[in-house]
């Protein structure tokens, strides 16, 4: 079955994709300090090599701000446009990154091209502003989790919201559902999000949730 939300999604950040950065310049700088301002809190692991996913990746902006704590990211995002814009930012700068286009968290099975071991045993799995747009968020949770080795972190960032996000409880709840709620914890960011430019802008709370797959 067509997940058209999932279509909708991929036609949408198509069309934004090169004005992203701009556009949401403010957001950006001040989710890139509050995920730094967090990295002891996150607990990465005492590790030499440290692989991240980094889910609906869009134009880069967690794996940009985990950069240089990890070794590696592979981003994947349902916009090709995106991909692209990521993937332009990963050769400009520098940063071991590449994203590549599709998507995990449809109902139907997951694509052949992301079942070999490169995609698989991360130690870190983001998702940053992307779970509100996912069709079924139980699911996609899930399907990060599956993503990631025992003991390695699953970590959401969203809207804190009733109608267009989660709460402490329904975030747990995800986590809790997809095996990843060792450790959870649920952090609200302080300063509201800024989203977009001009008249048409609009502020948002936003959470930083972690958890950590349970050791068999
Ligand atoms: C608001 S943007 C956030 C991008 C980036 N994570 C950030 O924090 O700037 C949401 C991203 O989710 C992607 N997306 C939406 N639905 C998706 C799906 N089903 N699978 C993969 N990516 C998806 C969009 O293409 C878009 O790049």
């Amino acid at each position: 079955m067509v997940d058209t939300n999932a279509e909708l999604n991929r036609e949408f950040h198509d069309a934004h994709a090169q004005g992203y950065n701009n556009q949401h310049a403010s957001g950006i700088e001040l989710l890139t300090e509050e995920i730094r301002s967090r990295v002891d809190w996150i607990g990465l692991p005492p590790s030499d090599k440290i692989r991240m996913l980094d889910y609906a990746c869009g134009t880069g902006l967690i794996s940009v701000a985990l950069a240089p704590y990890v070794t590696e990211t592979v981003g994947i995002d349902i916009s090709p446009n995106m991909v692209e814009e990521y993937n332009k930012r990963a050769e400009t700068d520098k940063i071991p990154m590449r994203a590549h286009a599709g998507n995990l968290v449809s109902d139907e099975e997951e694509p052949v091209v992301f079942s070999s071991p490169d995609f698989f045993a991360f130690d870190l799995v983001t998702i940053g502003l992307g779970f509100h747009h996912f069709s079924d968020p139980t699911l996609a949770a899930q399907r990060m989790a599956a993503r990631l080795r025992c003991g390695g972190k699953l970590l959401i960032i969203d809207n804190v919201s009733d109608d267009n996000g989660f709460s402490h409880e329904s975030a747990e709840k995800l986590f809790r559902d997809a095996g990843v709620a060792t450790d959870f914890e649920f952090s609200v960011i302080d300063r509201e999000l800024r989203i977009g430019r001009g008249p048409a802008a609009w502020k948002q709370k936003v959470f930083i949730a972690r958890g950590t797959k349970t050791e068999l």
